[in-house]
């Protein structure tokens, strides 16, 4: 068998012997929603410690576990912490938890970051749906022997992002009074964030915001047939597009302070595709 497909079944089947639950919407959460749980109705909690061969984030702020619990009626699964690829994690690795949460069961993966934004008249505080990305950047996380039990090996990338879902998303924001942008993310591989040439070259090549997360791991999940929303937290300007240098902590803390809002709309957003299955 392959060796990364024996390791994501071990992972399983150390969730499987703990938790009994699931779900119908996976969940990362970025910066910003890392208290997200606070807003559902909790089952039960995972570490990731727990899960025998599970990759472990080093990454201050990043706690790790997975939330079971309902968000309305909609049964969801959320990663309160992931892991990066800047954290010297192999692909297969990074990608991992959003296999799992296709093998327990979840249909939609619901990806949330934190990102730089380089459209025109984005502002800090402002949300970007994601209707497309660039990951050439980074390494595939399908790069090496197909798992042919996942998916086909040259997978279509046409509509990574779901277009029913994204309508979902807009509905929400208009509902809430947010003024929500849309356009493309690309991903690097960070840590360093970017020079100013490299956010010039990132707009060059159409991109709206630029992260270090995301489309790894929608690129794994589309692979395996979910469907996919994503929502970017515009937490400053790329560099270049502000004069001011970045810190970590600042990014943090504009993340932070938008998080009810952030919350709230991902919130609406689950309740809308909860909606969408009952129909
Ligand atoms: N660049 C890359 N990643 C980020 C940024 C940025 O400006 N802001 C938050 N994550």
């Amino acid at each position: 068998m392959n060796p990364l497909y024996e390791k994501l079944l071990q992972c399983y089947e150390s969730y499987k012997a703990k938790i009994d639950f699931t779900p119908e919407v996976a969940l990362v959460l970025g910066s910003g929603l890392g208290d997200y749980a606070k807003d559902i109705r909790v089952e039960a909690t995972l570490d990731y410690h727990e899960i025998e061969g599970f990759p472990v984030s080093t990454v201050p702020g990043h706690a790790g576990k997975f939330i079971f619990g309902y968000v309305g009626e909609v049964p969801v699964v959320c990663m309160q912490g992931r892991v990066h690829y800047y954290e010297g994690y192999e692909m297969s690795d990074v990608v991992l938890p959003a296999r799992l949460m296709k093998l327990m069961g979840a249909k939609v993966l619901f990806l949330t970051n934190a990102a730089g934004g380089i459209q025109l008249g984005m502002k800090p505080g402002d949300f970007m749906l994601i209707k497309d990305q660039i990951a050439s950047f980074v390494p595939s996380p399908l790069r090496g022997a197909n798992i042919d039990e996942l998916g086909v090996r040259f997978p279509d990338m046409s509509e990574i992002y779901d277009p029913a879902l994204r309508g979902i998303v807009k509905k929400a924001a208009v509902e809430l009074g947010i003024d929500l942008k849309e356009g493309t993310y690309l991903q690097l591989s960070g840590p360093q964030y970017e020079s100013p040439k490299e956010v010039a070259m990132c707009r060059t090549l159409g991109a709206d915001a630029v992260g270090m997360s995301t489309a790894c791991e929608a690129i794994a999940a589309r692979h395996m047939g979910m469907r996919i929303v994503g929502i970017s937290c515009i937490s400053n300007l790329a560099c270049g597009i502000s004069a001011k240098p970045l810190s970590h902590k600042e990014v943090q803390e504009a993340a932070d302070a938008v998080a009810p809002k952030f919350k709230a709309l991902v919130t609406e957003t689950i309740l809308g595709i909860g909606r969408e299955n009952a129909e």
